[in-house]
């Protein structure tokens, strides 16, 4: 697989990163995986603002290395180049504040960020997406800035591994009584025919997929509300269903063990799946 690694388009066993890198030594670095169908990138602005949004926070300026035309044009050069232009594919980027010798303050002006992107192919779970999937609950113990797509995603790893190990999809994180996301995406819930999901906060990150879907929901004409869910309401929820880039709509049909609703996929879950799918191929 060819990579873009700082300036430079090389085979990925070839691309190096110092061992000072920020990156590797404090996780201080930020993050974007975007999905790309046959070759075309899906909410490319919606991703570069967000990415702006997470650099500005950590104050990492990337304005010398790379503008949104740059990563734009390497992300396609990537999809074509390694034969990805057909069917779905993500392209992934890391931008952290360089090498430097360790301080935890910040490395002196002028240290170059360092930037990566690469590119590989997504295999949909058909089967899973339409069956849908198991989830369980678990406290959610992150810092206060879940909004910034930051590479510190130790808490999500580790509670990922849970639902890993206990062989569900996703783990579900309830802070202060209410449902927050999921350990790499967010999570929607049909309750009295309404589609409820977290606000906006610095508690959650702002899905690309959780706006599209939505907007999506709007169109339809179905009632909506940015309300969280609160672990009272999660048992009685019709419908439970995840978002993201590599998640899409995901539905859930069980949660601790407990069946979602009727125990299978609901229509709301159904149709915003739908919908998702023929956005992107637009
Ligand atoms: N994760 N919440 C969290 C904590 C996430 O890590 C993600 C995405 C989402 C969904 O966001 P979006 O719709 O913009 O992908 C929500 C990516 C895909 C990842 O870490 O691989």
């Amino acid at each position: 697989m060819l990579v873009y690694l700082n300036g430079e388009f090389l085979p990925e066993r070839e691309a190096r990163v110092p061992v000072e890198d920020r990156g590797f030594i404090f996780g201080d670095g930020v993050y974007e995986v975007t999905r790309s169908v046959d070759g075309r990138l899906f909410e490319e602005p919606t991703h570069w603002r967000r990415l702006q949004r997470s650099l500005g926070a950590i104050e990492i300026d990337i304005s010398g290395a790379l503008d949104r035309e740059a990563v734009r044009e390497i992300s396609e050069r990537l999809l074509r180049e390694n034969g990805l232009t057909g069917g779905h594919a993500i392209v992934y980027l890391q931008i952290t504040r360089g090498a430097a010798p360790r301080t935890h303050w910040f490395p002196p002006a002028g240290t170059p960020p360092t930037v990566f992107l690469s590119a590989q192919r997504l295999e949909i779970p058909r089967e899973l997406r339409e069956r849908g999937a198991d989830a369980i609950t678990h406290p959610d113990q992150r810092w206060a800035r879940c909004d910034l797509k930051t590479v510190n995603l130790l808490p999500n790893v580790l509670v990922k591994q849970r639902a890993h190990a206990a062989g569900v999809f996703e783990a579900i994180l309830l802070r202060d009584g209410v449902v927050t996301e999921g350990t790499s995406s967010n999570v929607f819930g049909v309750l009295g025919g309404e589609l409820r999901t977290a606000p906006l906060s610095n508690y959650i990150l702002p899905g690309v997929t959780r706006g599209v879907v939505l907007e999506l929901a709007r169109e339809r004409g179905l009632p909506v509300s940015e309300q969280p869910i609160t672990l009272e309401e999660l048992p009685r929820l019709d419908e439970v269903f995840l978002t993201g880039t590599t998640t899409d709509v995901q539905p859930l049909v069980t949660v601790d063990g407990r069946p979602v609703g009727t125990g299978r996929v609901g229509p709301i879950a159904r149709a915003l799946q739908e919908a998702l799918y023929r956005r992107m191929a637009e």
